[in-house]
């Protein structure tokens, strides 16, 4: 049985991402920040579903990961980086050095935490990947070149996302060596509470795209940042 843990998985995309998993045989293991969350994911997901309680905003997250996944399992196949919030300021003038460091601190530091908490576990899997959650908003080059421009995005997402694209490849530099695949994803125009106003793909389905796509992951393709089954996206 594959075993796999996915951050944020009450709601959202994260919480199909759950659901395609367990429905598939996985042992499920997900970051949720509430007891009543954790409750909730117990309640319909029965057995092999281990809701973990941290705020991965805070460094005692690493061990409380690190101790939950100790008294269950030895090893942990795929990891998926999918918590994060969305921005809010797109003006300069209105911009906030707070909403920048918390999105920061969700969206890149909150995967460095997590990939802390499980890296001893993945090195015991015999097909270890990492996959992060990111954004077409992430994207250096596309942004460079202006597209989505007529769009009101804020700062503090677009930021976050290209730190956590340059954590991927920082990870995939270290760690693809070691045999662990290392990936991003931009997961499509989700419908969830957090998408934008040009929503255009249901979560479960993006949860299914991903699923299949990560099944046929190899070692070999580490290191890419892909919409699964659509293409790749310039970093
Ligand atoms: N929606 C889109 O169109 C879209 C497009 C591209 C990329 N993405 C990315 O896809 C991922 C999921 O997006 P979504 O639309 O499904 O978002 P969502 O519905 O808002 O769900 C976000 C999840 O992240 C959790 N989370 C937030 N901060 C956390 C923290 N400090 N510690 C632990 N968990 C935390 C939330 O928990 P709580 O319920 O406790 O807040 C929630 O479970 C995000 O990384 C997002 O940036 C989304």
């Amino acid at each position: 049985m594959g075993k796999v843990l996915i951050t944020g998985g009450n709601k959202g995309l994260g919480h199909e991402l759950v659901r395609v998993f367990y429905e598939n045989n996985y042992e499920v293991f997900t970051v949720v920040r509430t007891v009543e969350a954790a409750e909730e994911l117990k309640y319909e997901f029965k057995q092999k579903c281990h809701p973990i309680v941290v705020d991965l905003r805070f460094d005692d997250s690493i061990e409380k990961i690190k101790s939950v996944l100790a008294k269950i399992t030895t090893e942990i196949d795929i990891v998926i980086n999918n918590a994060g919030v969305p921005g809010r300021e797109y003006e300069i003038e209105n911009v906030l050095a707070e909403e920048i460091e918390e999105l920061l601190n969700i969206h890149c530091l909150g995967v460095v935490r997590t990939v802390q908490g499980t890296i001893d576990f993945l090195r015991n899997s015999t097909n270890p990947r990492i996959i992060n959650i990111s954004s077409r908003l992430g994207s250096l080059s596309k942004m460079s070149l202006g597209e989505f421009g007529s769009r009101n995005f804020s700062y503090s997402y677009r930021i976050a996302k290209a730190a956590q694209n340059m954590l991927t490849i920082c990870l995939n530099n270290e760690l693809k060596s070691q045999g662990i695949c290392v990936n991003a994803i931009h997961p499509g125009k989700l419908k969830t509470t957090s998408g934008s106003s040009d929503a255009d793909l249901n979560p479960n389905e993006a949860a299914e795209r991903i699923f299949n796509w990560i099944e046929t992951l190899k070692i070999s393709d580490s290191g890419s940042f892909t919409q699964p089954f659509v293409g790749d996206w310039p970093w």
